[in-house]
């Protein structure tokens, strides 16, 4: 790959030296990365220094098709050459026939109820969007959950709970009410005829893969509709076939008033939706939002494609069954240092009796596997749907190695 203003090739300049030139000009948001990463082919990704890695998180849940994935780039160089971004003056085909497929899977549980979509570039900007709708109510009280992430704009991580993320930026917007994750009857105290909304993850990411299971949902939407209130599902990380289905949620028979998407919609094309159910379908209206890039058709297209590629091979059956095999694996080793694996389909954690979470990962990346630890006795791992049988079963051997490396390493002393 040649850069296309210089000329050079960034593969010819070493890992340290871009880490360097990244410290220097890079905001210090995210810390000191630990790889330059320069090329992808499916699940394998190369360092500047020519090493190899099998990619175990997708870009935090994003690449479900891996990386430079055929119908992605045939998809995004049509649209491309044939039509890059218009104002939303006008429309797309792209963006309108995307809409037409989200409503459907947001209301795959009441066919017919009708269903509409703003576009957004992220996650956080589309439950933003989502929040923007619920003020529409009339109402401004929101219930979100204990443990939640929503993303970092000031709508969104008002509704987040990490005190670390929240704390530095308050007064964020309010009204907003902190219930236990899971707590059926905790949130039918906190719900009443003055809330516009709760938000809801099916399973919680961030908060390292936890599934309070569907009938929590089912109560949300009991409750919320008892009191004329919105259920608000963030898919963002759990959609788009993520965990067996287009939506982790759509197993409780629920259908939310908001869904909001992003993550694995694009295949690391920025793009996010909010979707809106019934009545609140009709919220927005024409000055009530807006965006530029909202629903721009390249990034329709490669959403377009994901959707067209995850229906043709198969790849929500297959997110279950590579689930279940990455788990039956995890399970079968029988290791003492693992309590359990947690998640549905492709977003598993894997639950550490030591808090030696970042330490694990760690020794993965050294052999060339890419995960995280979104907890410190969580590793995250969330594979590309197109992940082999094969490759499961060689991560479920390094995982191994690694965890008993680093569970020796911390016993010790210091
Ligand atoms: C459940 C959930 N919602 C929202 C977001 C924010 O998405 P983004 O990072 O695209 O803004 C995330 C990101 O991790 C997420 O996991």
């Amino acid at each position: 790959m040649t850069d296309i203003v210089t000329g050079a090739n960034p593969g010819t300049v070493s890992q340290q030296a871009w880490l360097g030139r990244y410290t220097e000009v890079m905001m210090n948001a995210f810390g000191t990365p630990s790889r330059v990463f320069v090329r992808g082919e499916g699940t394998q990704i190369w360092d500047a220094d020519g090493r190899q890695y099998t990619d175990f998180l997708s870009g935090l849940a994003v690449t479900a098709l891996g990386q430079a994935h055929p119908a992605v780039l045939a998809a995004v160089t049509a649209q491309l050459s044939t039509l890059g971004h218009v104002s939303n003056f006008f429309a797309t085909p792209a963006q309108v026939s995307l809409a037409e497929r989200l409503a459907s899977f947001a209301t795959v549980n009441a066919p017919g109820t009708p269903a509409k979509v703003f576009f957004t570039n992220s996650g956080t900007e589309a439950n933003e969007c989502a929040f923007k709708a619920t003020r529409l109510t009339g109402r401004t009280r929101i219930v979100a959950m204990g443990g939640s992430f929503h993303g970092r704009t000031m709508g969104a991580l008002a509704v987040t709970s990490n005190p670390k993320y929240r704390e530095p930026f308050v007064p964020l917007p309010g009204e907003v009410v902190f219930v236990a994750y899971g707590d059926a009857d905790a949130l039918a105290a906190a719900v009443d005829d003055t809330t516009a909304a709760v938000i809801v993850e099916p399973i919680q990411g961030e908060n390292g893969i936890v599934d309070p299971g569907d009938e929590f949902l089912r109560a949300a939407r009991r409750i919320t509709a008892a009191h004329g209130a919105l259920l608000w599902i963030d898919e963002v990380q759990t959609g788009m076939g993520r965990c067996g289905d287009w939506l982790a949620s759509a197993t409780s028979g629920v259908t939310a008033d908001l869904v909001t998407f992003a993550k694995g919609l694009g295949n690391g094309f920025p793009i996010g939706a909010c979707v809106a159910t019934g009545a609140a379908a009709d919220l927005f209206q024409p000055g009530s939002h807006g965006s530029t890039y909202a629903g721009n058709p390249v990034a329709a297209a490669a959403a377009l494609a994901v959707i067209g590629v995850i229906e043709r091979d198969g790849l929500l059956a297959g997110a279950t069954e590579r689930g279940e095999r990455l788990a039956a694996g995890i399970a079968a080793l029988d290791a003492p240092g693992v309590v359990t694996v947690r998640g549905r389909g492709l977003l598993r954690g894997i639950v550490l009796r030591d808090e030696i979470a970042p330490a694990v990962v760690a020794r993965l990346l050294e052999a060339g596997w890419i995960a995280n630890a979104p907890r410190p006795s969580v590793v995250r791992v969330a594979p590309p749907l197109i992940v082999s049988e094969a490759e499961i079963d060689r991560f479920v051997a390094a995982f191994a190695v690694a965890l008993d490396a680093a569970s020796a390493a911390g016993q010790e002393p210091a």
